[in-house]
């Protein structure tokens, strides 16, 4: 690319300035423009060659004549195929591995904590009370099934294994080549037997038209009476109504959540308070500005190759 390239940062949700500094640190000669929390101010838009974005509103990526690329600001990229007038650009999302750690570290504590029952323990000690809440059991003995075997969810299978968990794993394609140790199941002819022996069911799908409402009551009927189900995939996989049912009648037995449909998550919801139910605000991992910064010049880089965009949409999967 000959001329300066001019880089448009949007978010509906964040003010985007953090990412326009790393940004502006990885290619100092770029020109950079932003539609924000704040207002919009990218003036003419077809002069844009690329946009770095947090769910932009709806129709603002197609108003861009020579728009190039879409750079996810994460690794999903939901936020971006919502909207029905996208761009057939390269959509790129982020594969990272410090990412992954973060997601690592997430799953395996929302495993640990309930399994080894951490929450009783931190009450109990708030009261002062020693309490061995037998029987203690070893990992080995519990299986946790990962639904979406991709960048993050392979991460972690890898170190529930390492902790000593029995672990499986549920993907749309068969995976060969797997860690052994790691029991793989693929498809809708694989699932209900994945499903039938996960005492932790662990979400890592993509959001997209066949996963969305994916976590219902049909899936927890195939599910160990009492299982943990942990979401840190996205709001939308969960059919709200059917988990609440399904703890409240033991199908379940707790549910750790990240992700909502709508974010933050409304002070009258009953996953808040309920007693089976942890909600973290969707921290469960974050991706470092420069690596959002160093993997967008990569890729408007290499867009000269075919098919070269690192990690880009596949349009007609969606994911
Ligand atoms: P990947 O694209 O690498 O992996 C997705 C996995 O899901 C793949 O194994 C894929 O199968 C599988 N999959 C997709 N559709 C289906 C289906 N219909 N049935 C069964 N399996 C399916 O994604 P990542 O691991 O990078 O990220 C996963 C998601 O995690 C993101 O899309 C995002 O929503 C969420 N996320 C949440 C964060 C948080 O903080 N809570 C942070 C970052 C991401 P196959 O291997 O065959 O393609
Ligand atoms: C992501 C996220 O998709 O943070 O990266 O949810």
């Amino acid at each position: 690319m000959s001329k300066k390239p001019v880089i448009a940062v949007v978010s509906t949700t964040v003010q985007v300035d953090y990412l326009v500094n790393a940004l502006k640190a990885e290619r100092p000669e770029a020109e950079f423009r932003t539609h924000d929390v704040r207002g919009d101010n990218l003036g003419d838009r077809s002069d844009i060659d690329a946009a770095v974005c947090w769910a932009p509103p709806e129709g603002l990526l197609a108003s861009m004549p020579n728009l190039r690329m879409v750079q996810s600001l994460g690794a999903g990229i939901d936020h971006l195929t919502v909207d029905p007038t996208l761009p057939r650009v390269p959509i790129c999302r982020i594969v990272d591995s410090d990412m992954a750690g973060g997601m690592t570290a997430y799953v395996a504590w929302a495993v640990i904590n309930h399994q080894r029952k951490l929450g009783a323990y931190a009450a109990n000690s708030r009261l002062g009370k020693w309490d061995q809440l037998l029987p203690i059991i070893p990992p080995v003995t519990h299986t946790v099934g990962i639904a979406g075997l991709g960048t993050l969810g392979m991460a972690a299978a890898q170190a529930l294994l390492a902790i000593g968990y029995q672990v499986r794993g549920w993907s749309r394609t068969a995976k060969t080549g797997l860690p052994e140790g790691i029991d793989a199941f693929h498809g809708d002819e694989g699932r209900a037997e994945f499903l039938s022996g996960c005492n932790t069911l662990v979400c890592l799908l993509p959001l997209t038209d066949e996963t969305e409402g994916v976590l219902n009551s049909a899936l927890f009927d195939q599910l160990p009476r009492g299982a943990h189900l942990i979401n840190a995939g996205r709001g939308q996989h969960v059919v709200d109504a059917d988990l609440l049912a399904a703890l409240d009648d033991g199908r379940l037995g707790f549910a750790t959540l990240d992700a909502f449909v709508v974010e933050p998550l409304a002070a009258d919801h009953p996953f808040w308070h309920h007693p089976k139910v942890i909600v973290t605000p969707h921290i469960a991992t974050r991706t470092n500005p420069a690596v959002i910064a160093r993997q967008t010049f990569q890729n408007l880089d290499r867009l000269d190759q075919p098919d070269a965009a690192l990690h880009a949409l596949d349009f007609a999967r969606g994911y």
